[in-house]
């Protein structure tokens, strides 16, 4: 069991990313274990979910530490005692410290609600209606110290419509965050993801399909 990858999670929010790397988990489908979560929301439903799974958690506010380095630093130092070897950010509404990064280099992955390197920071979704956009999607990147900036690593695409709000784009893009963002982890489980400056190589097979919308306009019947 020792060479089992341990995965330390950090989230603020309600954790359906996180539910659904538990649920990838306890069906076999990635072969990891979670040592940990980290949540700086003592409010928020992830921490219901570590309960119900008897997973441990720790509570950590930025508050209680004298400057942002050092809350960075006591968590990566929480995350080494665990012996982590991959951290998950499900839904952590902040940008990580260097301190955090500089100890897991491209070993720290994030779900973003948006096809970056368009709509990073807060509220992509919104942030794709608003302007208007017929493709939307989710990226799994690894974090650097920018703003949603590191190499991506896995991408799903989703039509987007002139009458969508924040909350139906939202619901469309977060079905695909459940499976990519699971499936990014089970490649790194399996030593299946090596990193070349921006660039992340995969192994896997390739599909030459495209998602067009309005659809209608990839076949001669035009
Ligand atoms: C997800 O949509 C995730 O992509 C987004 O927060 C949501 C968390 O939902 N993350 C970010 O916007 C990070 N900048 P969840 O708590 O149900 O997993």
């Amino acid at each position: 069991m020792s060479d089992v990858l341990k995965i330390g999670v950090l989230a603020s929010g309600r954790g359906s990313n996180f539910q659904s790397i538990i649920d990838n988990i306890e069906s076999g489908h990635i072969k990891a274990l979670i040592s940990v979560l980290v949540t700086d929301n003592p409010g928020a439903y992830v921490l219901e979910r570590c309960r119900k799974h008897t997973i441990e958690s720790l509570i950590m506010k930025p508050a209680d530490y004298p400057d942002r380095n050092s809350y960075y630093a006591a968590i990566a130092d929480e995350l080494m005692k665990r012996e982590v070897g991959l951290v998950v950010l499900a839904g952590f509404m902040r940008v990580v410290g260097k301190a955090l990064i500089d100890t897991f280099p491209n070993k720290i992955m994030n779900i973003h609600p948006a096809l970056l390197p368009s709509f990073p920071g807060l509220h992509g979704q919104k942030q794709a209606v608003d302007y208007g956009v017929k493709l939307a999607g989710c990226t799994v990147h690894f974090v650097d110290e920018g703003v949603d900036t590191g190499p991506i690593i896995i991408q799903a695409a989703v039509p987007a419509y002139h009458d969508d709000t924040e909350d139906s784009l939202s619901d469309r893009v977060l079905r695909k965050e459940h499976l990519i963002f699971p499936y990014a982890i089970r490649l790194f489980s399996e030593n299946n993801i090596k990193v070349e400056g921006r660039k992340v190589i995969i192994n896997s097979k390739r599909e030459d399909q495209s998602l067009i919308n309005p659809p209608g306009t990839d076949n001669q019947s035009l």
